[in-house]
């Protein structure tokens, strides 16, 4: 099996979000299934020179958007078992940041344009060309129009990943002429949405198969509400749909050896995760109390992630027993009143405005619960974390939160979390209000839901085995 896996973003060459962490992992765990996987990425500027230094020019070659004939590239990397190739071109790539500029159509036809040339180039033939989120949808869009004039395209077949369905990459037709694509396309059923065009309708429609990132989700998009304007697509081309939850590197994410947290443990050692609580009281200035509940939340934060409900209901949380920490940047909205709840109430809530991965470790390893209560989540990575650490994650049941975050019952105690179902604060509220009774009232249970949360496997060789099972299934 051979397949050439597109991203815009891996870790650790190049991170925004959760797309990152899963193109940095997923290609290992297949490479270790024995597939023959090379990664694609943009050659930015930022990436850090000591993988820059080990990378090797293997080719260069020119693609043509309309009039112009732009420069490409290849330099490879053989890194940790996998072979990245990253394409350089100074014009589209030289930039402070990879997305966010009036050009981003062009760079990504661009980028996607010379990933579909770039089998032929380094003469690697893949069954499978996987692609993923709007950034490389087009490949989608270009190996179908390829087909017709050159046989080399006819059975290789394509995977589209959807990891976010709310960003589409929506763009003026006017590229379509750069990107050589005639105005066939431009109709209701293909790239034209609305007096626009859209990359990720295009990726959906084109592709052989489609896949989000958790069941959940795959079923949510059929509906208005998750559809973003693309559920008639998603209904549509339903059969060709489905979802693989997204795991988390094991030997990445573990208690027992991380090294930015303050005290290793693992189940047989659990006393030492308290440790950990008394040493980030006291680095955010909290008080040193091993008995207080202590609920972290780590996010970007924005609407999606159910700020907004948060907002509602921390006067009345914050009137809990509880500490509250927060770690995270976004809007400037839900920025300032984090400060502001944290200025209120020095003694039970402490604001982190900026990123620090050091730090997030710290609060996985320290709290007890791990607050995700979003509007919209279609997988969701650090609920998987929490649990690995033992941090018993509060989840609206949205997305791959529903798939990955099993809720409490009382009755049979089964459980590694607490989970509430509707865009409510109240909701979220008692969710978290009978999280901390069980805490503090039955201490046997909350002990045995943090056991089974750090016992659940959500390794990504679970994951990777589907992948393989769905690259089988779409390839001629
Ligand atoms: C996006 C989604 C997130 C998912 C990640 C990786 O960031 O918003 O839910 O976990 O992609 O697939």
């Amino acid at each position: 099996m051979k397949v050439l896996y597109l991203t815009s973003e891996a870790v650790p060459f190049i991170k925004t979000g959760g797309l990152a962490d899963v193109a940095g992992s997923l290609p290992k765990e297949l490479k270790n299934l024995g597939v023959d996987i090379r990664v694609v990425l943009p050659m930015y500027e930022t990436i850090d020179e000591k993988y820059k230094s080990m990378m090797e020019k293997v080719t260069e070659f020119y693609v043509d958007l309309d009039w112009k004939h732009q420069y490409t590239g290849i330099y490879q990397l053989d890194f940790d078992g996998v072979t990245y190739y990253f394409i350089d071109n100074k014009e589209y790539f030289s930039r402070s940041y990879p997305y966010g500029f009036g050009d981003d159509a062009e760079r990504f036809i661009y980028f996607s344009k010379a990933c579909t040339l770039l089998p032929k180039e380094i003469n690697f033939k893949p069954d499978i060309i996987h692609s993923n989120d709007w950034h490389t949808a087009m490949v989608n869009v270009f190996v179908n129009d390829f087909r017709h004039g050159d046989s080399y395209y006819d059975d290789i077949r394509t995977l589209f990943t959807i990891h976010n369905l709310k960003y589409q990459g929506v763009f003026d037709p006017d590229v379509m002429r750069l990107a050589g694509l005639d105005g066939g396309y431009f109709n209701e059923n293909d790239l034209k949405y609305y007096d626009a065009i859209n990359f990720m309708k295009g990726g959906i429609i084109h592709a052989t198969a489609v896949n989000t990132v958790s069941e959940n989700y795959a079923r949510e998009i059929h509906y208005p509400f998750y559809g973003e304007g693309l559920d008639g697509v998603i209904r549509q081309y339903d059969y060709k749909l489905s979802g693989i939850v997204n795991g988390i590197d094991y030997k990445q994410w573990n208690p027992k050896t991380d090294k930015l947290i303050d005290y290793n443990y693992d189940i047989k050692t659990i006393k030492n995760k308290s440790k950990n609580k008394l040493a980030l009281q006291k680095l955010y200035d909290l008080p040193q109390r091993e008995d207080v509940p202590m609920i972290g939340l780590v996010s970007r934060l924005n609407e999606m992630k159910g700020m907004d409900l948060v907002r509602y209901i921390l006067d009345e949380l914050l009137s809990e027993d509880i500490q509250f920490v927060v770690l995270g940047t976004g809007e400037y909205t839900y920025e300032e009143m984090f400060k502001y709840f944290a200025w209120k109430y020095p003694e039970k809530m402490a604001a982190r405005i900026y990123f620090n991965s050091k730090e997030s470790n710290k609060i996985y390893a320290a709290s007890d619960f791990y607050l995700m209560p979003s509007i919209s989540e279609p997988c969701g990575i650090s609920q998987l974390i929490a649990m690995r650490y033992g941090s018993l994650p509060i989840v609206r049941e949205a997305g791959g939160l529903k798939d990955t975050v099993v809720p409490y019952n009382e009755y049979t105690g089964e459980g590694t979390g607490y989970s509430f179902s509707n865009i409510n604060a109240h909701e979220l509220l008692f969710a978290i209000k009978n999280a901390i009774s069980i805490y503090k009232d039955n201490p046997k249970a909350h002990q045995q839901l943090v056991k089974n949360a750090m016992n659940i496997d959500l390794d990504w060789q679970i994951s990777a085995e589907k992948y393989l099972d769905l690259y089988e299934k779409t390839k001629a």
